[in-house]
């Protein structure tokens, strides 16, 4: 029997990079899984691979800071695989710079992306849960385990340590901390445990090594991404692993917490960085 069998898991932004790689890790355990992304065809992409493996998937493309997405977003689990047991608020990208060059629209896009949405998502998933708790409260009377529910953030060592020239980004993953925390004191009596994820380095389009000028397109916008090799190799030195993490070894550690091997885990923020932030 797989670990995760019967569970429908939502993670958003998984067209790519460690949103993927935890997509195809939980639709390997037995979860059918709604895949997110901003752009539809790398969504698809990750359902057309789950489902070549043997997985239940679907896709649905949109901007996780849409106003409305939060409440489609669960409904697509609910209408589409009959609930929304795992929630992976995993969107997001950086739009880097210190305090001085920060502007209004720089620092909102920031908290709306990684913090506001999943505030939002949180908030549209809670009638569903509260209603789910009081209907297995009435099953227990008669003997039946309830239903573990997990929901896990994804933040990053900018946002447990601080990081140079990323003001607004570290804020939103610091905040996330907090949204996990109060989600996890008050969902604790309905069964849901709530932890979070800080990635360190991993090798995504977001650190790939710069060549020329190494940019991304995010609904419309371009946003310089990448290290230079110089340092990249500097953090691979402080790195007690020596390495980055590849998005397997991030979705790993996500993975862990939406496992019933973490059901009395809850409020708890892990880092995968290799060490670094020990
Ligand atoms: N790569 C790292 O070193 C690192 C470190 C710490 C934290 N993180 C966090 O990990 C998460 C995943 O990042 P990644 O490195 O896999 O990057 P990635 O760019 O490979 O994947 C992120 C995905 O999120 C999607 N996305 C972005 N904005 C969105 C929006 N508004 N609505 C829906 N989808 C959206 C993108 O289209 C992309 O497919 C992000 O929250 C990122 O901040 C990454």
């Amino acid at each position: 029997m797989k670990r995760l069998e019967g569970k429908v898991a939502l993670v958003t932004g998984a067209g790519r990079g460690a949103g993927a790689a935890l997509a195809l890790k939980l639709a390997a355990e037995g979860a059918a899984v709604v895949v997110n992304d901003l752009d539809a065809a790398p969504a698809e992409e990750t359902v057309a691979a789950i489902a070549a493996g043997g997985g239940r998937a679907l896709a649905f493309a949109g901007d996780v800071t849409r106003p409305g997405f939060a409440e489609d977003f669960i409904a697509t689990g609910v209408n589409g695989f009959g609930g929304a047991d795992i929630l992976v608020n995993n969107a997001g990208y950086i739009w880097n710079a210190g305090v001085g060059a920060t502007t209004d629209e720089q620092w909102d896009a920031m908290q709306d992306v990684h913090l506001k949405a999943a505030f939002r998502i949180a908030r549209a998933w809670n009638p569903w849960l509260v209603e789910r708790a009081r209907a297995e409260a009435a099953d227990q009377q008669e003997g039946a385990r309830r239903q573990a529910r997990k929901m896990v953030n994804i933040s990053s060592v900018s946002g447990t340590h601080g990081a140079w020239k990323q003001i607004g980004y570290s804020a939103a993953k610091a905040g996330l901390i907090g949204l996990t925390k109060s989600l996890a004191r008050e969902w604790g009596p309905l069964g849901v445990t709530v932890n979070a994820v800080a990635f360190g380095l991993i090798e995504t389009r977001l650190t790939q090594v710069i060549t020329g000028e190494t940019s991304i397109e995010v609904g419309g916008r371009r946003h310089r991404v990448g290290l230079t090799r110089e340092i990249r190799d500097n953090l691979y030195a402080q790195t007690p692993l020596r390495r980055g993490g590849t998005p397997e070894d991030a979705a790993g550690a996500v993975l862990l917490f939406c496992l019933p091997e973490s059901d009395y885990i809850t409020g708890q923020i892990i880092e995968a960085d290799g060490g670094v932030g020990m």
